[in-house]
């Protein structure tokens, strides 16, 4: 399969290449990063994004902060604040700070938070794969444009394809921000996995026509009880699906599970610019000076989860049983 990764690493030249999303599907520009610093400003910006690969990235903050000299409290601290929701990011930062000691070390844990995305998604796209059928409905951006992997919930739905188990996929456009029509159908595309896509607000349409069998999207942060944030839309797709009886299904890697969370109310979401809600690349759509709101994700009850698609396996009910089982702590 084709896969474009949102970023490559060029030791000798010191440098964290980062593909602009900003610019997708029209332009593939690459950004150099040599410091801490500037992959922050890449992740606030979403030249990068999507949780896994804002995880990545910030690991190769640190190496960078290392190359360009900077402190590692700093460094550390403009990384963290970067962007709030995706867990991945504090989770690889946490996995840094032991080996801030020694740029080998930083290069060699980088690395292998990397590497382990790559196997976590081979292994998440297998188990996805099996409870997919049919036409398959996604929101949002969840490729390896997301990752630097396989992917998570397309990464399933790219495997059952091969599989012969997806025919076809709705591709939800995901106002405001456009990550299913500028990345995911980009994706697809390249994959040559048969998909349509359709505005946000037609997927209660879809469902009532009985066009969905299914539903997978990925996760930005997983709280212990199953409850999990993802981009703003996902929460009305999940009580659609609900009402029409159609299985819904979160992918995620473990590491996308904040251990501390009981329950999703206490997940910090991000609020954008509202810029981005009355205007679309830049062309503007309602009067000048009108008030927005953009919250970027909501939290989705794991009442209306069907299954929880990790690299161990799809799990059920009782999630807070299953998720402590997966992440060894029960
Ligand atoms: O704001 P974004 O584009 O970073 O949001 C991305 C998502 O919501 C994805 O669904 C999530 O990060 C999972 S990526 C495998």
């Amino acid at each position: 399969m084709e896969r474009v990764l949102p970023f490559r690493f060029e030791p000798a030249q010191k440098t964290f290449w980062l593909l602009d999303q900003r610019k997708l599907p029209f332009e593939e520009i690459w950004i150099p990063c040599r410091s801490a610093t500037a992959v922050a400003g890449g992740i606030r910006e979403m030249v990068v994004r999507g949780a896994p690969a804002i995880g990545v990235s910030a690991a190769y903050g640190v190496v960078l902060a290392h190359f360009a000299g900077e402190d590692l409290v700093q460094a550390d601290a403009i990384l963290r604040a970067s962007r709030p929701t995706a867990v991945n990011l504090f989770y690889a930062l946490d996995r840094m700070k032991p080996c801030w000691g020694s740029l080998e070390a930083s290069l060699s844990e980088a690395r292998a938070i990397w590497s382990e995305v790559e196997t976590t998604e081979q292994a998440i796209s297998q188990h996805g794969a099996k409870v997919l059928r049919g036409q398959v409905l996604t929101h949002c951006n969840t490729g390896p444009l997301a990752t630097g992997g396989y992917g998570t919930a397309l990464g399933a739905i790219i495997e059952g394809h091969r599989q012969g188990r997806v025919q076809h996929v709705w591709v939800d456009e995901t106002r405001p921000y456009l990550q299913g029509a500028r990345l995911t159908a980009y994706e697809l595309q390249k994959a040559g996995v048969p998909a349509t896509l359709v505005t946000d607000n037609m997927a209660g349409y879809l469902m009532s026509q009985k066009k969905v069998d299914a539903v997978i999207l990925g996760t930005d942060r997983m709280a212990l009880n199953g409850d999990f944030a993802n981009k703003i839309g996902s929460y009305a797709l999940a009580v659609l699906a609900k009402h029409h009886g159609i299985p819904f299904y979160p992918a995620l890697p473990l590491s996308s599970v904040d251990p501390r969370l009981h329950s999703g109310e206490a997940i910090p979401i991000e609020e954008r610019s509202a810029e981005e809600v009355v205007s679309v690349r830049g062309a503007p759509i309602a009067p000048a000076g009108f008030p927005a709101f953009h919250p970027a994700f909501d939290v989705t009850p794991h009442t209306l989860v069907t299954g929880i698609v990790t690299e161990k396996g799809v799990l059920y009910p009782p999630f807070d049983e299953a998720l402590r089982r997966a992440l060894g702590l029960a």
